[in-house]
């Protein structure tokens, strides 16, 4: 026992589902939550955190090399997101702060939002809502509005992880589709349960008719799908991302969908978030945007809430983060 529970004071920097509200205040923690409609500075969450021994934190907030520093007397950091691009684990791990995250529970929603911007973009269904709020829906016209099919087609997921496969695994239980992967390591049971193959990035790029990402954000990744990339895909495929904005090029994916170098794109990721209103993709035909809602389902959040809270809940009880980043933090 690190101190007594009632003496642990956790800041929230957003406020989380009841589920993990009330499994931190059943151990008897203080909690403080940032209530704000705008999210909470770096230098407001320095301040706050300061006076607080854990942080639940979001995606949003930027706990870089600086925060960590301002903020090594922290004992732990629980990230509600199963990403982590926005803390440096390594230095969190020099600092000897665990870190942990929500894994696996939002893999099922996120694949939903993947699959279905897959079918709004085929089918230009967010445009063709748009022409009918608009009162410019009058007419049937045989060539018009036209969409693409995705049955048997060819579904290239790039990093095939948990949320990848059941992207991967409604797209070829709903449409018969052929999955390639493009992937650090190879994934067994994608290959055996999907026939998944696994490809080249060359090959990923020339031969998906649907390229859905699933990959962390990282040096390596940042920035991959730019003009380069967008040149080597088909003039027929969509783009999908569902993973983080920063992945692809923004003005090189506007740049290939308008000289048709793809065909469409589905997006729940953006650089920056939110995405400017006027920003061109949004009144593009072949085009959906989503607002990063890929684990907003009941079920996905409450769970997250539920992991987030027992990252914290473990690390006072025995020292141990279920679902740790950094292990080496805590030998
Ligand atoms: C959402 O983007 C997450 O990383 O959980």
């Amino acid at each position: 026992m690190v101190e007594e529970k009632e003496n642990i004071k956790i800041f929230i920097s957003r406020e989380i589902p009841e589920i993990g509200l009330g499994l931190l205040k059943n151990e008897g923690f203080k909690i403080t939550i940032w209530k704000e409609a705008i999210p909470v500075t770096q230098q407001e969450l320095i301040q706050l955190v300061k006076k607080h021994n854990a942080l639940l934190s979001m995606g949003s907030d930027k706990i870089d090399k600086y925060f960590l520093n301002e903020c090594r007397h922290l004992d732990i950091i629980s990230q509600f997101a199963v990403g982590y691009d926005n803390i440096d684990i390594a230095e969190a791990s020099r600092l000897k702060i665990p870190v942990g995250n929500t894994p696996g529970v939002l893999s099922d929603a996120t694949a939903d939002i993947a699959f279905g911007l897959m079918i709004a973009t085929s089918r230009k269904m967010f445009f063709m809502h748009k022409l009918i709020t608009r009162g410019e829906w009058n007419y049937f016209f045989p060539k018009a509005n036209l969409g693409i099919e995705l049955r048997n087609k060819t579904l290239g997921i790039f990093g095939l992880g948990r949320i990848g496969y059941e992207m991967a695994s409604r797209s070829r239980g709903a449409f018969n589709m052929k999955v390639i992967y493009c992937n650090r390591n190879q994934n067994r049971e994608a290959e055996k349960n999907l026939k998944a193959e696994k490809v080249s990035f060359d090959r990923l790029l020339s031969e998906s008719d649907v390229l859905s990402i699933h990959c962390k954000l990282s040096a390596e990744t940042k920035g991959i799908f730019d003009w380069n990339a967008f040149k080597k895909m088909k003039p027929t495929s969509l783009f999908i991302n569902t993973a983080r904005g920063q992945v692809h090029n923004e003005n090189d994916l506007i740049r290939a969908l308008n000289e048709k170098i793809i065909w469409g794109a589905g997006l729940d990721v953006t650089n920056p978030e939110p995405m400017h209103p006027g920003n061109p993709l949004l009144e593009m035909e072949n085009v959906s945007v989503l607002p990063h809602i890929g684990s907003a389902t009941v079920e996905a959040r409450n769970e997250m809430a539920r992991l987030a809270a027992e990252n914290i809940i473990g690390f006072y009880r025995a020292k141990t983060v279920p679902n740790i980043l950094n292990p080496e933090a805590l030998t």
